[in-house]
């Protein structure tokens, strides 16, 4: 009997990745899936570290899940991810209930500290006597037999050594390869990493420290990847990165052991390991070319995405490649952070608010092209009460605001993360309140540019991508009144958030691969009626937009690419009609 594991992913896209991959690879050895916690022998927390809120509720479910194993001892808790980096041990002493830390550099070894965790729990249950349900009844010495032994798989501060990163690098690589590729594990949609870590030291931000030094994955690994998961039916690819723009490859330095290329940080391979003759003397992929040869060689794939950009360093032949490409999105989400260029270099962001608007600038001209009907749209993020912010500063961010016109920015409140920099120099001076304040004022001024993004687009023809029927709205309209029953279910994974790498807050809506079953509706006089189901799609920019059509030409529809004239704005949701 396959051993039951609940897995819950908090965090970035990043997390949601790596989740599947975990997913895929405990399934090939024999572990099966459950959506419900409380059925699951196994428990697994993909955790995220940016601010403390992310942190807290991973602590407070693991409070939660402390007490259970006092009835339950043979579950096994694994905290994976972000948080597993970040803490490190000191996560298994203050939460002893841990069986099983994995770092987010370190995945490919859950699969053996896994066994080992659910042998020692099974055997641990076993020779337990049966415990009352109390945990305060309970005496020590059995309170003790019931705490793991929690072993550990992080990368600490080996992460930034080279000679170690390879070998890490490898097995990773490994785990995105092996990745499946099976219909009901995409819906459609799929993340692909095209770069590891960060190396950007923003000083407010743990990402550098829990996913470690920036690593390329060699075109070749990504194109297979595109190419295996189009075959599988897949039609829109996200590609990730922190900074998902400073992608380069540099063939001439890369290695091939066992057949498979090594991803790339910088040349650091090659005192250690042989080089790749194939690859030798050729030249570098940057961003530009990546974006270009996926587009060309994966026709399949309709929507090519990528996320997140970082303003500085983006260049006009990536601009290009959008501009002539039309399965890339024209959307970008390219954090500013701030509108105060004293914050700016305090967060050492390393470009001023001139720059930054100047590129937003650079990428509305380069892309604007009326005649397509493919208008440019932006998303951004902001953080609020950084150490040392004024009012000034904060004015100077709402002035940011009204001259970028994002499509939606999400707005973080400042939240100290120990092991960073601005944590170790900088007080946390703005008090929470004034935080919160700064915070609305900026969530209710994007609202109204929201509102007017929108309502721009009023009365516009855009081409949208049908992804399926909307969950959240669905509904099937019979035309006569009082006709027969009619019933719609609707599956797949559908109207998920999937806020851009902002697990607290809300964001777009996505739905994928939605399949409907309808119970055929009948009037009075016995005649069918066609059934009106709502679908939802995506704009080039990334804008929802609902529209009613015919249930039955559902199977056309989704996964096509077709004209909406837009009537009306919702929120960040626009409703349409077949043009
Ligand atoms: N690599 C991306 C951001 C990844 S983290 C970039 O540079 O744009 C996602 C977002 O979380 C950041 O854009 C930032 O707005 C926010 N964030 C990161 N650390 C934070 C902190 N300590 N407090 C509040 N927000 C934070
Ligand atoms: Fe964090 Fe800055 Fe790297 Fe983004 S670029 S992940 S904010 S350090
Ligand atoms: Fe969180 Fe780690 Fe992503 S800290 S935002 S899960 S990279």
């Amino acid at each position: 009997m396959p051993l039951p594991v609940y897995l819950e992913t908090f965090g970035c896209q990043m997390n949601e990745l790596d989740s599947e991959l975990v997913t895929s690879q405990l399934r090939t050895l024999g572990y099966r899936f459950t959506p419900d916690a409380d059925a699951a022998q196994v428990v697994l927390f993909n955790t995220c570290s940016v601010r403390e809120l992310a942190e807290q509720k991973v602590w407070s479910r693991l409070g939660e899940l402390a007490i259970r194993k006092v009835r339950q001892p043979a579950l096994v808790v694994g905290v994976l991810g972000c948080m597993a980096e970040r803490e490190g041990e000191a996560l298994l002493k203050r939460m002893p209930v841990v069986d099983i830390l994995v770092g987010p550099g370190e995945l490919d070894k859950l699969p053996g500290l896994l066994d080992n965790a659910v042998r020692t729990r099974l055997s641990l249950a076993h020779d337990a006597p049966v415990v009352p349900a109390e945990l305060e009844q309970i005496p020590t010495a059995l309170k003790k037999s019931l705490v793991s032994a929690g072993q550990s798989a992080l990368q600490g501060n080996t992460t930034r050594r080279s000679s170690t990163l390879a070998a890490a690098a490898d097995s990773l690589e490994m785990l995105d390869l092996s990745r499946a590729t099976a219909p009901e594990d995409h819906h459609g949609s799929a993340y692909v990493r095209i770069t590891r870590g960060c190396n950007k030291f923003c000083t407010y931000c743990v990402v550098p420290y829990t996913r470690g030094a920036e690593v390329h994955r060699p075109p070749e690994h990504i194109l297979d990847e595109c190419k295996r998961l189009a075959d599988a039916g897949v039609i829109e690819i996200t590609l990730l990165g922190q900074t998902v723009n400073h992608y380069r490859f540099e063939h001439a330095s890369a290695v091939s052991i066992n057949g498979i290329v090594q991803p790339q940080k910088g040349r650091i391979y090659k005192a250690n390991e042989e080089l790749a003759d194939a690859y030798a003397g050729e030249r570098v992929t940057t961003f530009a070319d990546l974006l270009k040869r996926i587009h060309d060689e994966v026709p399949a794939i309709k929507r090519l995405r990528f996320v997140t950009s970082y303003p500085r360093s983006f260049g006009n032949d990536v601009l290009q490649v959008i501009r002539e490409s039309p399965r890339i999105c024209r959307y970008l989400h390219v954090p500013a952070q701030s509108g105060s260029n004293r914050m700016l270099q305090a967060m050492n962001r390393g470009y001023t608010v001139e720059q930054y608007l100047e590129f937003l600038d650079r990428a509305r001209q380069f892309l604007h092209q009326p005649e397509i009907n493919r208008p440019l749209t932006l998303a951004g993020d902001i953080i609020v009460g950084f150490p040392g912010e004024t009012e000034e500063d904060h004015e100077a961010t709402k002035t940011l605001l009204r001259k970028a016109r994002y499509k939606n920015c999400f707005i973080f409140k400042y939240s100290p993360r120990p092991g960073t920099t601005a944590y170790d120099k900088l007080a946390d001076d703005v008090p929470d309140e004034v935080k919160r304040r700064r915070n609305n004022e900026l969530l209710a001024l994007q609202q109204q540019i929201s509102d007017e993004v929108g309502k721009e687009i009023i009365g516009r023809t855009l081409q949208v991508f049908v992804q399926g029927i909307s969950k959240r709205q669905a509904k099937v309209k019979s035309r006569a009144a009082g006709s027969g029953k009619v019933a719609l279910t609707i599956g797949g994974r559908s109207a998920e958030m999937a806020g851009d790498h902002a697990p607290e807050q809300g964001g777009a809506c996505s739905v994928n691969g939605s399949h409907i079953t309808t119970e055929i509706a009948g009037d009075e006089n016995g005649r069918n009626q066609p059934e009106i189901a709502q679908f939802e799609a995506r704009t080039d920019g990334d804008l929802i937009v609902h529209f009613d059509a015919p249930a039955a030409e559902s199977d056309h529809l989704v996964g096509s690419i077709i004209d909406i004239s837009i009537q009306s704005v919702n929120g960040l949701s626009l409703t349409g009609r077949r043009a």
